[in-house]
């Protein structure tokens, strides 16, 4: 864990069209994204100087935005160009970046239409630290108590911060319990994803994920099966039901942050990572480097 707080730290993030000292990028107690959740993020990595998928991310912030009812003030091209801009005056070469867009202060209530809508763009650096064959020892995860809601009952599209408030708690009783992470069902006691990945299991030699019908449809995880169907693997999206994980030999995650993290036990069922585990590892790690 850091130890540098992320509100004192030098260098400089974007915020609402410019670039500013890192410290000045303050926001007042008063404002409807923190109170309501009225806010949308990204997570992105930097590799060698370049955002992977920038402009998908961009996009997907616009569109998590709209999902919420509220338009980003800044096209995707602008969005990209405030990233590099910020990418470049903190001079990261492998890194982490986060933009986020929220609604302001100039309203209180629930409704909030005239709200100005902020944006910001942060990075640090934050290399991969893990070889592939230190990955292949895989992760442990408990099954969460928490459920990933139905699609009427939350923006489940949006990459919406409020969407997390779940993630953060299963994740919490994970680690209190030894684990790395937890697997979250849905409302109908599917296999869903991660707290902040999505999840993969071999069956003989084909792949199957969970269809994202009540999560997010990552960036990583459409990467992840293309780089699978170039290598002749049969892909499946399917609905995964716990019970079924009896029979995958393989698991692993996917996302921004996570790569394509090897998982050899997820509650009582356990996996041994394996070669179709570290083909896309290597694919996925040469791709982002390509
Ligand atoms: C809840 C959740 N699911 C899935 C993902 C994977 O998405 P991506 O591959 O676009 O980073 C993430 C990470 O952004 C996430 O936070």
């Amino acid at each position: 864990m850091s130890v540098l707080p992320f509100d004192d730290r030098d260098g400089f993030l974007w915020l609402d069209g410019k670039l500013v000292p890192w410290r000045d990028a303050k926001i007042h107690v008063l404002t409807h994204g923190l109170h309501y959740g009225s806010c949308v993020f990204e997570g992105e990595r930097v590799y060698g100087g370049k955002v992977f998928k920038l402009r998908e991310h961009s996009q997907r912030l616009i569109e998590s935005g709209r999902i919420l009812g509220f338009e980003v003030p800044w096209t995707a091209e602008e969005i990209d160009e405030a990233t590099m801009a910020t990418v470049k005056a903190n001079n990261i070469v492998d890194g982490y970046v986060r933009p986020v867009a929220w609604r302001g202060s100039e309203m209180m209530g629930v409704a909030a239409q005239a709200t100005t809508i902020r944006f910001a763009v942060a990075t640090w650096t934050w290399p991969s630290y893990w070889s592939p064959e230190a990955r292949m020892k895989g992760i442990r995860l408990n099954v969460s108590t928490w459920k990933r809601p139905h699609p009427e009952t939350a923006p489940t599209a949006s990459k919406a911060a409020g969407l997390y408030m779940i993630c953060t708690m299963s994740k919490h009783k994970a680690e209190g319990d030894g684990y790395e992470d937890s697997l979250m069902l849905d409302w109908r006691g599917q296999v869903a994803e991660a707290t902040g990945a999505n999840i993969f299991f071999v069956f003989g030699n084909e792949l199957h994920t969970p269809t994202p019908d009540c999560f997010l449809n990552g960036i990583t995880r459409q990467t992840v099966i293309a780089l699978a169907k170039a290598r002749g693997i049969t892909v499946v999206e399917r609905a995964i039901f716990p019970e079924d994980m009896v029979k995958a030999s393989e698991c692993f995650l996917t996302g921004t942050a996570a790569e394509v993290t090897p998982v050899r036990e997820i509650g009582t069922y356990t996996f041994t990572p394996g070669d179709i585990t570290r083909q896309l590892i290597t694919d996925y790690d040469a791709l982002v480097r390509a």
